[in-house]
């Protein structure tokens, strides 16, 4: 069963490349900016890029290098102190994995990174042998050595330090209050985790019996706490969608139902039901946060994509679930300005188990999944081997929420994948923008002969913009903070594309990966921060960058990538610590005021046309008229950009 796979030559590029990322997490100092991203052929495709040894369901970019992978417990070829592997870390710059010990039996645990920069593993199932079947000894020892990972007494929280030399692993911590199997997690405004629902035993849907409507936190704070929402909305209320508002309110959404939950007062205000079709597990809808911005004031607005319609009661009914066909609806909601959904453009063709990727110029990837059936594996007449969904979609495609609404799913020029992500898969951004998707493994255990085997491959996604020149700004902080004074950005000429007007449609974005699992990226969010400009007059740049608004619940605290993106291309990500590296709660102060934007004119002795004497004139955009401005130098420019494009 080993699998043999043979490197990419682009493999030596990116081990040069890894030279270049030693910035490390230095306090309060500066970045280097990370350089140019290596070209790749796979542009707009997919290229196989290593092994996960461990079948990927749960994915996280732990730090600028480190991939990490948890699976089920499972008979992986690859063994750690003398069992299977079911974790492991995968390097972007050498694309080799190392197996790791996640310990105890991870199957379906949530996770999030939390304030202080650790990342939290919860929640699973009990100890199996072979074929997923519950083990005798639920405390370990043969065949997999695999203590109970989810029952009160032993369900011990896992914690990870991401580490870049090869010697971090899982350790657990104190145990959860009550058994959970398929529990959210999302990180809070003190960079604390909440920790919510999920049931004691598993199965394809959750049932009265087992049933755990319940929330809690990491560090705890005491006995679980009822939640309505959850109880109200079997049987399909696993894998709540969940997330932190800038109220300081979070969201949930569980079968058909939407609430706010005030978690401090367990109170909940009801919203609408989700139209068209249920998003949550096992119907497996793709959910992302947009991107929060100056421009919409911060406001969040949470975007739903495919999904299945299917209603309470038919989820235990006898019928061919697994054939039916999944939605193609997209609906938003922005729930601290309407309690209702909103139509959206719908998917080219109905999805289930299809991810949604923030990527850093604003855009959403949507890839994996399937066109008929659902998330989750059995033994029914109707099961595709043990899938409960069929016919895999191979196709990606983006989504531009800027985009005219009718335009903006598109999939010109974007390559499919040949190789079937269906449940169990995952993806997550990586920081020079490509994204990585790995899993798949509709089967109780390692079985590569079923339609849809376990699935080791990795894939690296490549969008658009990856061969372009990266901007690469000098001045990244390495922290981001709540508030305080803004900080300054200097871009090349080359750095915006020989245009200094460029800079008048930077973004700054600060993005967590979250962590990716059931179709869900838990914590996954990006920020734009506000900024002003100076363009110079030899076409260089400054961009004036405000901190993160003093609200931590728009961007919780913890580790995030931080992109500069000029013309639509990202700066490949460094790494920031956003707040005070710490759990607690978060120092704010009030924005300093950032200085008018400005654009001094190319001066006209610096290019090729030298018929008039150079402009000194400083126009910033409430004290003069930049649309003029731009007008007479436009032809200009265009000349003077020419020699620096590639
Ligand atoms: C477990 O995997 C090993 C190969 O790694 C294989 O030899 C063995 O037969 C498998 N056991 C079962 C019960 O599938
Ligand atoms: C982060 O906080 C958690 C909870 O208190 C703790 O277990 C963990 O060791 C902390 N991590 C670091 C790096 O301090
Ligand atoms: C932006 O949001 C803040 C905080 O929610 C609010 O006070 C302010 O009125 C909003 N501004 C606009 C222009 O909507
Ligand atoms: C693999 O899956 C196929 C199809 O479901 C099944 O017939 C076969 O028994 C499975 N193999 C193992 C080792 O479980
Ligand atoms: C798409 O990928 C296939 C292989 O996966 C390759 O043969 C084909 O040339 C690619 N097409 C484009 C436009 O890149
Ligand atoms: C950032 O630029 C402003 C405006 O030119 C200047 O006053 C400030 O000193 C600069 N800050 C740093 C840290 O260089
Ligand atoms: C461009 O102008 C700025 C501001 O005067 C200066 O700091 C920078 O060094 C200049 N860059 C080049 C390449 O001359
Ligand atoms: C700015 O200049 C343009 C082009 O000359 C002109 O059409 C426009 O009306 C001016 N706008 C203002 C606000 O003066």
């Amino acid at each position: 069963m080993l699998q043999v796979f043979v490197f990419a030559p682009t493999s030596l590029v990116f081990l040069c490349f890894s030279l270049l990322t030693s910035g490390g997490r230095a306090r309060g100092g500066y970045l280097n900016p990370r350089g140019q991203s290596p070209q790749t052929s796979f542009l707009n495709n997919f290229e196989v890029a290593g092994n996960s040894y461990a079948s990927a369901q749960q994915v996280f970019l732990g730090t600028l290098d480190k991939v990490y992978i948890v699976d089920k417990t499972e008979n992986n070829s690859w063994q750690i102190n003398g069992h299977p592997a079911w974790a492991s870390e995968w390097s972007i710059s050498s694309r080799q994995t190392r197996v790791m010990d996640v310990i105890t039996n991870s199957f379906c645990a949530g996770g999030t990174v939390l304030g202080n920069g650790t990342w939290l593993n919860v929640g699973g199932n009990q100890a199996v042998t072979y074929g997923g079947v519950a083990a005798l000894s639920q405390t370990g020892g043969p065949p997999y050595d695999d203590p109970d990972g989810r029952q009160s007494a032993l369900n011990f929280v896992r914690l990870l330090n991401p580490c870049d030399d090869g010697n971090c692993d899982w350790v657990l911590d104190q145990p959860m209050t009550t058994a959970r199997w398929y529990p959210s997690l999302e990180t809070l405004e003190d960079g604390s985790a909440i920790i919510i629902g999920g049931c004691r035993w598993g199965g394809y849907v959750n049932d009265a019996l087992q049933d755990n409507p319940t929330y809690e936190f990491f560090p705890s704070r005491g006995q679980p706490v009822v939640s309505s929402i959850l109880q109200n909305t079997l049987p399909a209320n696993l894998y709540p969608l969940t997330w932190l508002l800038p109220s300081g309110k979070l969201f949930i959404q569980s079968n058909w139902k939407t609430v706010l939950l005030d978690y401090n007062q367990n109170v909940e205000t009801p919203l609408a039901d989700v139209p068209d079709a249920v998003r949550v597990y096992p119907a497996s809808g793709g959910s992302v946060l947009l991107p929060m911005t100056p421009a919409n004031n911060y406001t969040a607005t949470i975007m739903f994509c495919g999904g299945s319609n299917i209603l309470p009661a038919q989820w235990t009914e006898d019928w061919d679930i697994p054939h039916y066909p999944a939605s193609t609806s997209c609906v938003q909601i922005s729930p601290e300005v309407s309690s209702s959904y909103e139509e959206v453009d719908p998917l080219p063709e109905g999805r289930t188990m299809g991810n949604l990727i923030l990527l850093p110029d604003g855009r959403i990837l949507c890839l994996n999944g399937a066109k008929l059936g659902t998330a989750g594996y059995g033994v029914t007449t109707y099961t595709v081997g043990q899938s409960y969904a069929d016919q895999p979609i191979l196709s990606p495609v983006i989504y531009d929420p800027s985009a005219p609404a009718g335009s903006r799913w598109s999939r010109v020029g974007l390559n499919s994948s040949n190789i079937y992500r269906m449940y169990h898969s995952s993806a997550t951004l990586l920081p020079d923008g490509s994204v990585f998707v790995a899993g798949s493994n509709p089967n109780p255990d390692v079985n590569t002969s079923a339609p849809y085997p376990t699935e080791y491959r990795i894939e690296i996604f490549y969008p658009s913009y990856y061969n372009q020149r990266r901007p690469e700004p000098q001045g990244l902080p390495n922290r981001v903070a709540y508030g305080g004074p803004f900080f300054n950005l200097s871009l090349t000429v080359a750095d915006l594309f020989g245009n200094a007007h460029n800079i008048q449609s930077a973004k700054v974005v600060v993005l967590r990966t979250g962590f990716s699992t059931h179709t869900m990226n838990m914590g996954m969010r990006s920020v734009e921060l506000d900024y002003s400009y100076l363009g110079n007059s030899n076409g260089s740049g400054v961009l004036y960058v405000s901190q993160l608004p003093p609200n931590p619940a728009i961007m919780p605290p913890g580790p995030a990538l931080l992109f500069v993106v000029i013309n639509g291309v990202p700066s490949v990500g460094v790494q920031v610590m956003v707040g005070s590296g710490s759990i607690g709660q978060q120092p704010t102060s009030p924005n300093e005021p950032l200085p008018q934007p400005s654009i001094i004119p190319q001066q006209q002795s610096e290019g090729p046309l030298n018929k008039s004497p150079g402009a000194s004139v400083v126009l910033g955009q409430t004290n003069g008229n930049l649309t003029h401005w731009l007008k007479i130098a436009g032809a200009l420019m265009v000349v003077l950009m020419v020699p620096s494009l590639h």
